[in-house]
């Protein structure tokens, strides 16, 4: 994940930038750079790679004079990671720079707009149409340019914004992103990240959404989006750098959980333009579609078990049959594929071996790979015919969980917008599943907050010696996903089963106090699911079912139940899952196991 610093003082800025950007080294980046205002103009030094090949670049700062800055730390999202890309971006006439997180929806159209008025484009960034905006505004006023600037833009961003013409001063604007200030005495900063302020200062200002900042040595102002002047409390920041790198959570995964909205919506919100759903890096024809007769989605562990939950809205919405094989069987199965075939691939990473030789050994057939990947520039993001990236921004935890999800909502889109450029979605169902799409990030959110009790079941289930997951259809790929996140960090024997199939052998493994985690968000089967609840409480089993709210339905039937928000049935996985990850990381915690990093697995499987 991207982080920003700025520094404005008396000392040296550089080497307090390059020391901030070594306090967020944790979130996650691929390059890094500062600009200083110094005697002669602003100076900006970046490079693809780590902060200590920039300190080495700079001397540890020493060769990049001036007392007032900005740094970031890139992770890549809009173009490689290079040092061409890396931030900051400075504009055409030397006098503006600009750090960034988050993600201009429309910068498309802003880089079109300004390319048309004569303005060079020297990255591939969404962010360097800010500098060049900046440029194009300025009015002499900084305060005035940046407020311009900003009604210009639309998405999620923290700016740092440096000006040549205002030696000691700074701007900082916070829409949808964090941003913090740092107070000092004689100096000021901001940060996205408090790890980055509390070596230096404890008082922290937290901006808004909507408002921005000016920081000079000797103060700082807050204003809010109309420019009028406000004023901010100062707050005590009590974490230490531990525990700010987890955003005050316990652990990595905790934080990553609670980060879904906002990756969600990254994964969506460029994507949707007036209504449509956009998909600009795999741009076929209706035509070049209908060339397609078979989808085979590989993937493996979290990975394969989102092309699980994701086939049913695929072979739904498009009408073509849908397959999806794990990543280390398709290797060497002899796959009936061929250029009629559109491969899925999906990774986190980018890097699982068994799933890049999956698809080299697909496409050595004829077949055509679309990856579903987070990190970019990573080998089945280059190797592939076609990439969408996930947008997840870094995940630490070795266990996924905003990886798996924006997975899932960016395999939505693909479904949505596949199955109607064939002409196999009509507007009203399209409708309905786009006002489900758009309403994605908020109901993942209310999907969080109803899961309060869930800390509170994890002591009542953590002893057991084993649990079963059950579900039919999408419910039953939620289950799978559920019981891997269960085994993984909580290293209890879990499985799962298509609730149909428990009674051709493994209900015999059930009897007095197995708990049984029963999925029952596909309305249409809940009935059926709810005969198996009844079966398996015959044989004394704990049922604890997931189903949406207003359900009065399983509360007579289940000992516990979770409710999440009540959403399109294909869709129901992306907020089923969020119990099944709330519930492994309690049952975890309650049994004091290391949750980031779990015994014998690592984040990226890169052999066999
Ligand atoms: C489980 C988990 C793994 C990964 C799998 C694939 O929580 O993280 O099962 O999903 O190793 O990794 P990627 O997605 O990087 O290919």
């Amino acid at each position: 994940m991207c982080g920003i610093v700025g520094f404005t003082g008396t000392q040296q800025a550089a080497s307090l930038l390059l020391e901030g950007l070594k306090k967020l080294e944790y979130r996650g980046y691929d390059s890094a750079g500062i600009a200083v205002l110094g005697d002669g103009g602003i100076r900006v030094e970046k490079i693809s790679g780590k902060v200590e090949k920039l300190c080495e670049k700079t001397m540890d700062g020493a060769a990049v004079p001036g007392s007032t800055g900005i740094g970031h730390t890139r992770w890549a999202t809009h173009g490689a990671p290079t040092d061409l890309n890396a931030h900051p971006h400075l504009s055409n006439d030397g006098r503006w720079a600009v750090v960034h997180n988050g993600i201009i929806e429309n910068y498309a159209s802003l880089r079109e707009e300004l390319t048309a008025r004569g303005c060079a484009f020297h990255s591939e960034t969404d962010t360097e149409v800010i500098v060049h905006l900046l440029e194009y505004y300025d009015a002499g006023d900084v305060k005035t340019t940046v407020m311009k600037t900003v009604a210009r833009l639309e998405g999620s961003y923290a700016l740092g914004v440096l000006c040549a013409d205002k030696p000691g001063t700074l701007f900082a604007v916070r829409e949808s992103s964090p941003l913090i200030l740092g107070v000092g005495v004689g100096e000021n900063y901001f940060a996205s990240d408090v790890t980055a302020l509390v070596s230096y200062t404890k008082n922290a200002i937290y901006l808004d959404d909507g408002e921005f900042a000016e920081l000079t040595p000797e103060g700082i102002t807050v204003y809010d989006c109309s420019g009028k002047q406000i004023e901010k409390p100062i707050s005590r920041i009590t974490w230490d750098v531990e525990a700010a790198e987890k955003g005050g959570y316990a652990h990595f995964m905790l934080k990553e959980i609670m980060e879904q909205p906002a990756a969600v919506r990254a994964a969506i919100a460029p994507r949707l333009r007036d209504g449509e759903v956009v998909l600009e890096e795999f741009d076929l024809t209706p035509e070049e579609l209908r060339e397609f007769n078979k989808i085979v989605i590989t993937a493996c562990g979290s990975a394969y078990y989102a092309g699980c939950a994701a086939r049913y809205a695929l072979e739904s919405l498009t009408r073509i049959p849908v397959e999806a094989v794990l990543a280390s069987e398709l290797r060497y199965a002899d796959p009936i594929i061929d250029e009629h075939t559109l491969l899925i691939v999906i990774s986190q990473s980018g890097e699982t071996a068994d799933t890049i030789a999956a698809m080299k050994e697909c496409r050595s057939r004829g077949a055509r790979a679309l990856a579903i990947v987070n990190v970019v520039g990573s080998t089945i993001a280059k190797t592939a015919d076609w990439t969408l990236y996930t947008w997840a921004g870094p995940e630490i935890a070795v266990a996924t969980t905003k990886g798996y999800t924006t997975q899932l909502a960016v395999l939505f889109l693909l479904a949505m917008s596949m199955g109607r450029k064939l002409g196999r979605l009509d507007d009203d169902r399209y409708a309905l599943l786009l006002y489900d799409l758009l309403r994605l990030p908020k109901l993942i959110q209310n999907a969080i907050d109803l899961n309060h009790a869930v800390p509170a079941l994890a002591k009542k289930y953590h002893d057991s010696p084993s649990l079963f997951f059950i579900g039919r259809n999408t419910d039953w790929a939620v289950a799978l996903e559920g019981a891997l996140k269960m085994k993984e960090i909580s290293y209890i024997h879990a499985e799962s089963y298509a609730a149909g199939e428990l009674k051709h052998g493994t209900i015999a493994l059930i009897e007095e106090g197995t708990p049984v985690v029963a999925v029952c968000c596909n309305e249409a089967l809940e009935d059926k699911t709810i005969s198996n609840i009844v079966e398996v409480k015959a044989r004394g089993a704990r049922v604890l079912a997931v189903a949406f709210r207003g359900d009065r339905k399983i509360v007579s039937q289940a000992n516990d139940v979770i409710f999440i928000p009540k959403i399109n049935t294909l869709f129901s996985p992306i907020l089923a899952v969020i119990p099944m990850q709330l519930l492994a990381y309690y049952v975890a915690k309650e049994n004091g196991c290391d949750i980031d990093k779990p015994k014998n697995l690592a984040k990226s499987v890169t052999v066999e």
